[in-house]
C-alpha cells in the first residue's frame, strides 16, 4: 500500500492523516492476516458494522467487546429471554457456529469512535 499525499499533506493536516492511515492500516491488516472475515459477518455488519462499529441507529458497538458476554447476550436471544425482534430475527438466520464466528471476529476488533449518535 502506498500513500502518495503523505508528502504533501499540509503539517496540521499531518497528525490526522497519519493517525487515519494508521487506523485503516491495522484494519486491513487484520482481515488479510490475523484472522480472515467469518462468512456470515454480512448479515451482522448491516446493524453493527464490518468491524463491530454500529452503521444503524440504536444499535450497540460489539468491536472490542468480551467474548463470554457476547456468547451470553446471543444466548438470551436465541432462547427469547433477550426478547428484540431485530435480534431475534438476526439469529433466526444463521447457524450457532456460524453466529459464533461472528462474535469472535468482533471480539477481536478494535473500538472505534461510533460514527452516529
Ligand atoms: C436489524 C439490525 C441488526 C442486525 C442485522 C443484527 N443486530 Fe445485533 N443488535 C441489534 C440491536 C438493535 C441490538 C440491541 C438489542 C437490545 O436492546 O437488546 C443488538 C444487540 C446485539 C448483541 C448484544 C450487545 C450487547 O451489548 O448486549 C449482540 C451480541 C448482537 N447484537 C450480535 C449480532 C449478531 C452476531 C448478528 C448477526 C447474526 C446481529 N447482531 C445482527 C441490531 C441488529
Amino acid at each position: 500500500m502506498s500513500f502518495p499525499f503523505r508528502s504533501f499533506t499540509p503539517r496540521p493536516l499531518r497528525r490526522a492523516a497519519v493517525l487515519g492511515l494508521a487506523a485503516a492500516a491495522s484494519v486491513s491488516a487484520f482481515s488479510t492476516n490475523a484472522q480472515t472475515a467469518p462468512a456470515r459477518l454480512g448479515l451482522c455488519a448491516a446493524c453493527h458494522g464490518q468491524t463491530g462499529t454500529a452503521t444503524a441507529p440504536q444499535t450497540p458497538n460489539l468491536a472490542g467487546q468480551n467474548l463470554p458476554y457476547l456468547r451470553a447476550a446471543l444466548a438470551a436471544y436465541r432462547a427469547g429471554t433477550r426478547d428484540v425482534p431485530a435480534m431475534r430475527a438476526a439469529v433466526s438466520m444463521l447457524s450457532a457456529a456460524d453466529a459464533d464466528a461472528v462474535l469472535v471476529w468482533y471480539a477481536a476488533q478494535t473500538p472505534q469512535q461510533a460514527p452516529h449518535e
